[in-house]
């Protein structure tokens, strides 16, 4: 095994690129889970990417090595001599099958990690790694049952980065995590065979490609637990982060409580007058700024400017006191996302009428006794 990942790694040349529509052949059903996720869009595709990446630098497109990582010109991508290319498959391929499939190592790196690839001499079939007891042959590719890969598969985009200026934009994970759990809870094993159109192993189950996230409604209700307890004029809610990352991991969004109470089906009391951001303790975000003022676009921020955000399987608790409470009241209790903040909408101007919108997470009630 040892060997084989080293020779794998000596070996120079690169092999011929397949594309995810190639894989589609064999792996039929991994194929259409794959294209419903947000590994599947690109700099076309997602609007809130492109709007910020344009708005970063429209010469350099340096978020490629992530977005775009399968790009055959990804130094020019880079260094501004080439801009995305809507016919080039390598680049509406966006995180590519075959290039998460050949993540051999993940370089840890101070701004982000980078992924190293294995690589093939030209006349051999392509190595791509998994999880399978002894798969099955085929002509397109070989197959390398690796125990490195699921600690690695997730760590080189998902980690962190920072920008220019040292300022972290995001950090999903700690310095000595790996992705193993990350493929656990979004990469659950489902029903249906891997390679269904050679299935003679007839294993009958494979991981997910659905990448499910923010963007699932099912997946968003577990994501936290909201705890709500009333005592003596006093709405209290425990909030808890069941993920592995922060709470939020995505300077783009926002995530807040909406507390109300209710007597005879009118509202009588919120947390909020005008806006839910009034109510700074239930108001998770956070905000870049460079010397003078608040920044939008984070690539140009000098600084941290406020956050208030939970660690994984962290918890907090929220109280409101001096609620005069009655018999009867129904206290509701919800908590919303926005995937693009109101600040972010203003200067992008989305079309996407989901940017501009916000998502139920979860919600929950009790009624005073
Ligand atoms: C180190 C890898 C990496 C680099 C470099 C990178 N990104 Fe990302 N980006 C990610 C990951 C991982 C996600 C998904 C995380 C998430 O949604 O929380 C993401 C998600 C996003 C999103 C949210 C997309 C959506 O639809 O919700 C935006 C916007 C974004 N990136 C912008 C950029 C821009 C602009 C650049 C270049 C200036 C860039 N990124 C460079 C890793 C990277
Ligand atoms: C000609 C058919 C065919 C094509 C095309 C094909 N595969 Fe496969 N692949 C297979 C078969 C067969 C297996 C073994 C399945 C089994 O044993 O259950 C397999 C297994 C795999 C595995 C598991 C490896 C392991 O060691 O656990 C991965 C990952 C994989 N393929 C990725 C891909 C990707 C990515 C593409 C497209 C770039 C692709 N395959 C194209 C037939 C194919
Ligand atoms: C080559 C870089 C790369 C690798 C490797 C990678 N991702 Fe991503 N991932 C991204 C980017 C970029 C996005 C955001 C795409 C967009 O919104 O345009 C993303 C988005 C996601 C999302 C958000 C989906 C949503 O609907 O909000 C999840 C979940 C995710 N990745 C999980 C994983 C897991 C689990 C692994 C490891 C098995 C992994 N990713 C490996 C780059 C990567
Ligand atoms: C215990 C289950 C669990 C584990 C472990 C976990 N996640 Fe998540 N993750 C979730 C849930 C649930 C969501 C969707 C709700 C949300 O984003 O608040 C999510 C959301 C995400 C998103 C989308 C966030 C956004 O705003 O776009 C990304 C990206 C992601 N996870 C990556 C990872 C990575 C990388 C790991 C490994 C370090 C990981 N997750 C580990 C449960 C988990
Ligand atoms: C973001 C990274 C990523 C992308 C993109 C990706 N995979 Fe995977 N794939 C994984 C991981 C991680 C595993 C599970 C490895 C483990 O459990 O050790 C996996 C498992 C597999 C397996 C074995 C499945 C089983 O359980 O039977 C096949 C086959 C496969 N992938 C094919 C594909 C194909 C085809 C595509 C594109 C349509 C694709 N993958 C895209 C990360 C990825």
């Amino acid at each position: 095994m040892k060997i084989l990942f080293l020779l794998s790694l000596t070996l120079l040349l690169f092999g011929k690129y397949m594309s995810n529509e190639s894989c589609k052949e064999c792996h039929e059903a991994i194929y259409n889970e794959y294209q419903s996720s947000y590994h599947s869009k690109n700099y076309f595709t997602d609007e809130l990417h492109h709007k910020v990446a344009d708005a970063v630098d429209k010469n350099k497109y340096e978020c490629a090595v992530c977005h775009m990582p399968s790009a055959n010109n990804l130094k020019d991508l880079i260094t501004g001599k080439a801009r995305p290319d809507k016919k080039n498959i390598t680049h509406t391929d966006a995180i590519s099958c075959f290039f998460c499939h050949q993540i051999a190592y993940v370089k840890k790196a101070h701004k982000f990690n980078i992924n190293t690839l294995t690589r093939q001499a030209a006349d051999y079939k392509p190595s791509l790694f998994g999880r399978l007891e002894d798969p099955d042959e085929n002509d397109k590719h070989s197959s390398v049952k690796s125990p490195i890969y699921i600690q690695n598969a997730c760590v080189g985009c998902h980690s962190h980065k920072l920008n220019d200026n040292n300022v972290t934009i995001f950090k999903a994970m700690k310095k000595n995590q790996d992705s193993t759990s990350c493929v656990k809870c979004h990469m659950p094993i489902v029903k249906g065979d891997g390679a269904e159109n050679m299935d003679k192993k007839a294993r009958g189950r494979h991981v997910s490609h659905r990448f499910l996230g923010i963007h699932d409604k099912k997946m968003r209700q577990k994501s936290v637990d909201i705890n709500l307890t009333l005592t003596n004029n006093q709405i209290r809610i425990k909030l808890t982060n069941k993920m592995d990352h922060p709470l939020i991991i995505q300077p783009a969004r926002v995530k807040y409580l909406i507390v109300k109470v209710i007597r005879n089906g009118k509202v009588i009391w919120k947390n909020y007058t005008n806006s839910p951001r009034e109510d700074h303790q239930a108001f998770f975000e956070y905000t870049f700024k460079d010397k003078n003022k608040q920044v939008i676009i984070p690539a140009k921020a000098t600084s941290i400017m406020y956050s208030h955000n939970l660690n994984a399987r962290e918890s907090k608790v929220i109280t409101y006191k001096n609620i005069n409470l009655k018999k009867g009241d129904k206290v509701i209790v919800s908590m919303y996302v926005r995937y693009a903040k109101q600040d972010c909408s203003k200067v992008l101007n989305f079309k996407d009428k989901n940017l501009k919108k916000s998502f139920l997470i979860k919600s929950t009630f009790t009624t005073v006794k």
